[in-house]
Order: structure tokens, then sequence, then C-alpha cells
């Protein structure tokens, strides 16, 4: 990979001083035990994303753990929760700067009975956002980026600023891809390749989407992909993230920028092909929902007089209060969610303890049903757009929901769910 500025040294927040965190690898049926020692000078906690988890090992806000102090995490995984997670700090008001500083890692949840040869090599990539200023410090967030959310000025993948992997000529590689970045839009193209994909945030969808030129990962969200090598030998491709508006103000630099993040070379001796196989999941219609529910995300101007004031993000008007109970779910209810971004930039919808199912996105008056069941826990709402999902509770308590880019998670556009019997 190549050097970002020789000479300085960098100070990281990190899980075992690693950027990104160790991977945590385990299998459907495993009961997990962490513990977290906490050695940073505020409090933290650690959120399990995407996890079906209990609320009381999930890392809320509501349960710190302050400097100095320790605890231990513990939770079993169902069988069925096979995906690709990750885990990163969930504390009140400073979440965003603990993940810009490199506290997040990848926890993939494995099946006994993965449908995907296990000759197809895996392959997985953290991809997060470095900002360093030319002493090599990471500087903190500007007024503008807590509006707008922090992007970097390296985007790396497993830590490393443009990393070179290989390939084999004919081979097929799974890819997992994890966008661990507080708000960076990832609008993946690999040079030369279309991408299968395979797998969304919660697990592997019914059947392999094949033929994409491109992939849009909203920060948070992960997918698994196949990478088919069909150039020669010697050739090589660039995975990059093309130019994305998200919208918001100043949002200049991604929105028009192409950002190589890795480079893929051939190596010379070619390798068979291995077919995917033509089912890979079954996906249950969640069903008819019982119950609706409405968010409504917005910005404005706060308080602060002759327009010197910070924009606010809210839910419902709202913004994050960590004693409040904003919605109540029934246990193993059918829901229906509508999220309605009446805002004028993305922001990508986060709902803890369980995996939804996107019915609806709409955009201009313009309804899109969703061309494919897939498990997710985080969705794209783009500016002015409704987004329809269904959804189930199956655990009792208080879970989250936020907008997952950061600084706007870290600044109250979030709110509480309780779940009740
Ligand atoms: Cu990835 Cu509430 O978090
Ligand atoms: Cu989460
Ligand atoms: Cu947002």
């Amino acid at each position: 990979s190549k050097a970002m500025l020789p000479g300085t040294s960098t100070e990281f927040w990190t899980y075992n001083s690693l950027v990104p965190g160790p991977l945590i690898d385990v299998f459907e049926g495993d009961t997990v035990r962490i513990r977290l020692e906490n050695r940073l000078s505020q409090q933290t906690t650690v959120h399990w994303h995407g996890l079906p988890v209990p609320p009381a090992q999930d890392g809320n806000p509501m349960d710190p753990i302050a400097p100095g102090a320790s605890r231990t995490y513990e939770f079993t995984l169902p069988v069925g929760s096979a995906g690709t997670y990750w885990y990163h700090p969930h504390p009140h008001e400073m979440t965003a700067e603990q993940v810009f500083r490199g506290m997040a890692g990848l926890l993939i949840v494995r099946s006994r009975t993965d449908p995907i040869p296990t000759a197809i090599e895996e392959k997985l990539l953290v991809i997060s956002d470095l900002r360093l200023a030319a002493d090599g410090t990471i500087p903190p967030n500007t007024p503008m980026d807590w509006q707008t959310g922090r992007e970097g000025n390296y985007v790396l993948v497993n830590g490393q600023y443009q990393p070179v992997l290989t390939i084999k000529p004919g081979q097929s590689q799974r890819w997992r891809v994890l966008n661990a970045t507080n708000a960076r839009y990832l609008r993946l193209a690999l040079t030369g390749h279309t991408l299968t994909l395979i797998g969304t945030d919660g697990g592997l969808l019914g059947s392999p989407v094949p033929g994409l030129d491109e992939i849009l990962l909203a920060p948070a969200e992960r997918v698994e992909v196949i990478v088919t090598a069909n150039l020669s030998s010697a050739a090589s491709a660039v995975l990059r993230s093309l130019p994305y508006d998200r919208g918001g103000m100043g949002m200049m630099g991604s929105a028009s920028t192409t950002i190589p993040l890795l480079t893929l070379n051939y190596t010379s001796a070619a390798t068979a092909a291995i077919a995917l196989p033509g089912a890979l999941n079954s996906i249950a219609d969640l069903g008819v929902p019982t119950t609706t529910k409405r968010l409504v995300f917005s910005s404005g101007m706060g308080m602060g007089g002759m327009g010197g004031g910070m924009m606010s993000f809210l839910i419902d008007g709202k913004s994050f209060d960590p004693s409040r109970v904003d919605l109540t779910s029934r246990v193993n209810e059918i829901e229906q969610w509508t999220i309605e971004n009446r805002s004028s930039m993305d922001h990508p919808f986060h709902l803890h303890g369980t995996q939804f199912q996107v019915v609806s996105r709409t955009r201009g008056g313009v309804t899109v049903a969703e061309p494919f069941l897939a498990w997710r826990d985080t969705v794209n709402v783009a500016a002015l757009e409704t987004v329809v999902f269904k959804v189930v509770q199956r655990q009792l308590g208080r879970r989250m929901y936020h907008c997952h880019i950061l600084e706007h998670e870290s600044q109250g556009m979030m709110g509480v769910l309780e779940v009740v019997a």
C-alpha cells in the first residue's frame, strides 16, 4: 500500500491497538463473550451493529462504560444470523469522534451450511476514512463536518492506503465489504469487471444478482459480492468509489471525485472457474404488517441568531434524549415502517436489534418496489425520498434508531424504540 505522511506519527484510538479493530469471526450458535477495558479518557460502549443481541448487551448510549471501568458483553448468535456485521462505539454524543479516531471492526457470523463453495477465496474489505493534518495528527471536526458529516483525505482498506490485492485469471473471489466511514458514500465499481451481489447486511440473498456495474454502499452498510477474474494474466483493475452527490452543503469533494480504493493485480497462473449455486438462501417474506410507523427526517437552522446558528438534524422534529422513549413496538409483531426524508441531504437510516426487508422507495412521486428480498439493518434514505420496510423485533427492551452519518447521530438524530410484551 502507499505511504501517507512519511516521517510523521499518528495517535489513533483503537480496539487492541489495531486499525481496524480485530476481526471477530464466529459461527451461528456460538456464545460470544468479550471483555472491554476502557482505557480512553472518556466513556464508551461497544455496539454490535446489526446483530440480534439482547438490548442490555448491545452497547446502547444509556449503558456507558466509564474511563478506567470494564465490562463483559455476552450474547448467543441464533441460527439464521449468518452475515457480515461490525462493532463500533456508541456513547452519547461521542460516537463520531471515537470512530473517526480508529474504533471499528468487522464481525462475521458464519453458517455451518454456507452454500458458497469454500474453494471461492474470501477477502474482507473494511473501508474507513482518515483525515490527517500535515503533522500526522487527526484533527477534530470542523463546524462544517458536524453538518455534512466528516470525510477524510485518505480512504483506507483494512487500515491501508490503496493496497494491492491479487487474483488468478479465471478465479472467483468472495468479497465482504464494510463501509465503516463516518459519512462517506461508496459508489463501488471495479474497472473492467461487473460485480455479482450475493449478500447484504444480514446475510445471503435468495439468489445471486449478477452483472452489476456499481454498488452504492452508504455508511454502515455491508455487501457480499463475487468478483470473477475474466481478464487475462498480468491484467490489473482498480476498485474505485465513483462520484456521489448526497446533497447538503460543501460536499464538492465526494460529489465530483473518483477515489481509487485498491488495485487488483492478476497473477500469471490461471485457475478453473467455480460455479455459484443458483439458490443461496431461503428468505421468507416477513408477511402482512399488522401495524405501521412513520418517521420524518428533517434539518433546519437551530438557535444562534443572525444566520450563525448550527444546522440541527431531527427525527420527528426531536433531538435524542436518552431518558425518553420515542416509539413502542410489540414483540414479534410484523410492522411496516415509513421513513420520510424531508431534508436536502441523504441520511442512512439504521435500526438496532434486528434485520428488516425494504418494500419500496418513493422519490419525486415515483414509487419503485424493491427488486428482491434482502436482510438489511441500514438503508439509505436519499434527499426527499421515502423508504418503506417491514420489520419484527424479537426481544424485549430498548433499541436505538438513528441516522448513520455519525456526526448526525452524535448530535441527536436518534431515537429510542421500546419493545414491549
Ligand atoms: Cu452502527 Cu446505532 O449503530
Ligand atoms: Cu447498530
Ligand atoms: Cu444524517
